[in-house]
């Protein structure tokens, strides 16, 4: 039977910033460990990524520059389109939501939903700064939270507490463009009734099904997730506003809609159906395959987000996919919670952060220890902390002594003792029965942790073939028993060659350079999550390359360094906005 289709989606980050480490461990690594996985075990997948491009976060930035919106997504799309290749995330496409394609699928999804009633039109009161001649919604007002009290909450959310407000709900509130109070001034939006969906949201989130139909397996659903949902449809949903008064964006396409533009919280989702739409054209591909629940085959689309847009992914997008009719709803949402670093939270505004960009230019040959100790400590479950110490100790203590050590034994001793060729196995005695036993295991148990997201322990089972590894090779001490019983090393040197081809094998979502390096160095291509299946994937005669130093280690000075210039940052500030 043919494999589902995955459409699997990396939130689209804003074109106002560079991206730091607490983007990248907690939405695009997972998000790339889980596609390399899908692609090895023959799932048609679509890795869908691109920059957010609209809404008051880049038009802010850009008057705090003094340049045009423009300017500023096509600057920091490029920066961060750089930042992904550089660090070997394998989107299929990365689009950006300035794209003319995008305008038309967004402005044809809304009025869609205009046209079949889906939403309403109401008249209020709102925010307005005289001086800019300019309506106050989201982050163009702040004030007061009424939850918490800090004084400077936006008009859509409050940081600080992580509360959803509206502008009227702020006390004393001011305008960011000015700085002034504002007056109230009457304006008409489409909303989404929000409140007439609670019914089928609790049905389907809590229990998977729509319709009557069993769409999705709760039990893979992360707690947060569930939680966060309940919690706001249990708090009642609201109507919300889909449109704004701002010239920056998808022009609402209706008549008499002069100025206004759609919410960027509506366009930006759609923005992955159209940069589905963007590769499937450019690959000769039909991308009704990814997003259409009328389409033959079993499709999953899966959305890899930070914990605060949940509401959007898990609920808002559903309401709009479902309203729509055409489309197939989230097949799971895989949230992550916070990565903090040093003993703080990552903050843009006081430059506390180790941006990837930086790290990349400074450690272009460091990729995979990155990635690997942000799936390390990846926040899947509960907000967690970055340390250089940990990363040096995560390098050192386990990729270079545990990881780099053995596949290093492995190659000198076979190079050494053999010229490189693989050995042919004498009798197989009870201990390297169990040590294959052992193995055959392991790709289970990744592949039935990686369907569940749980990524982190994924890649703890990955390097427990290297423990197996290392313990095999310590116990059976092949290099004192050389020059004794030569036929005994051979079959020990065969079995650890096996174990290391198994590693290079499950390590490749992981470690994806350097499971390439090891292809090349074991002269084998190892790709496929089948080849799981076969005991031998390197024959006696089999001719291996020479050995390479992997994981270098990590000196105290490099930790030193960054510590001082995360130090240095905090005292110049950033100019980058939260
Ligand atoms: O929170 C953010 O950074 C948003 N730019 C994420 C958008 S995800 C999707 F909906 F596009
Ligand atoms: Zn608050």
């Amino acid at each position: 039977m043919k494999k589902a289709t995955y459409t699997v989606t990396a939130a689209l980050p804003y074109a106002n910033g560079p991206l730091h480490l607490g983007h990248v461990a907690g939405v695009y690594l997972p998000a790339d460990i889980f596609v390399r996985f899908l692609r090895m075990n023959a799932h048609d997948v679509a890795f869908i990524c691109g920059s957010d491009e609209h809404g008051a976060a880049i038009t802010l930035r850009a008057k705090k520059e003094g340049v045009s919106p423009q300017e500023i997504v096509d600057k920091y799309n490029h920066l961060i389109k750089n930042a992904f290749e550089q660090f070997n995330i394998s989107f299929d496409i990365f689009h950006r939501t300035s794209d003319q394609l995008h305008h038309e699928t967004s402005a044809d999804f809304f009025k869609k939903l205009h046209d079949q009633g889906k939403f309403t039109k109401q008249t209020s009161d709102q925010y307005y700064d005289e001086e800019f001649q300019q309506f106050l919604a989201d982050r163009y007002i702040a004030g007061e939270c009424p939850k918490c009290a800090n004084p400077n909450a936006y008009g859509d959310q409050c940081e600080k507490c992580g509360s959803d407000l509206s502008p009227t709900d702020l006390k004393n509130p001011k305008s960011t463009l000015s700085g002034k109070s504002p007056v109230l001034k009457s304006t008409s939006h489409w909303y989404l009734p929000m409140d007439q969906h609670e019914v089928w949201l609790k049905e389907w989130i809590q229990n998977g099904v729509l319709d009557g139909v069993q769409q999705h397996d709760p039990k893979t659903w992360r707690n947060q997730v569930i939680g966060q949902c309940m919690s706001w449809i249990n708090g009642g949903l609201k109507p919300r506003a889909m449109t704004r008064d701002l010239d920056w964006g998808v022009k609402v396409p209706l008549p008499n809609a002069e100025g206004k533009v759609l919410y960027v919280w509506l366009d930006a989702p759609i923005g992955y159906i159209s940069a589905t739409k963007q590769w499937a054209l450019d690959n000769g591909k039909d991308w009704k395959d990814y997003w259409c629940k009328d389409q033959a085959g079993d499709r999953k689309l899966v959305h890899f987000i930070g914990k605060d847009n949940i509401v959007f992914h898990a609920i808002i997008f559903p309401i709009l996919l479902k309203d729509h009719g055409d489309f197939i709803l989230p097949d799971n949402v895989p949230a992550y919670e916070f990565l903090n670093l040093e003993g703080d939270k990552f903050s843009t505004s006081r430059n506390w952060a180790v941006w990837l960009h930086e790290y990349l230019a400074s450690y272009p040959e460091k990729v995979d220890e990155l990635k690997y100790v942000l799936s390390a400590i990846a926040p899947e479950s509960k907000d967690s902390e970055f340390t250089w110490k940990e990363y040096q100790t995560r390098v050192n203590s386990e990729l270079a002594d545990i990881y780099g050590n053995f596949v290093n034994r492995t190659l000198v001793l076979t190079q050494k003792y053999y010229e490189g060729i693989v050995p042919k196995p004498l009798n197989f005695e009870e201990v390297d029965l169990q040590v294959l036993e052992e193995l055959k295991e392991i790709p289970n148990r990744i592949s039935k942790l990686i369907y569940a997201y749980k990524l982190r322990d994924a890649q703890a089972e990955m390097m427990q073939i290297a423990r197996i590894g290392n313990k095999y090779l310590a116990d059976q001490e092949p290099w004192k028993l050389i020059k004794t019983n030569p036929e005994r090393v051979q079959t020990i040197m065969y079995i650890a060659l096996q174990i290391t081809a198994k590693l290079t094998l499950a390590s490749s979502p992981f470690l994806p350079d350097t499971s390439i390096k090891l292809q090349n160095i074991l002269n084998k291509k190892l790709g496929d999550w089948s080849d799981f299946l076969n005991d031998e994937l390197l024959s006696p005669g089999h001719l291996i390359g020479e050995p390479m130093i992997l994981f270098p280690k990590i000196e105290d000075s490099l930790v030193n360094s960054e510590l001082e210039r995360l130090k240095n940052n905090d005292d110049v500030k950033s100019n980058f906005p939260q």
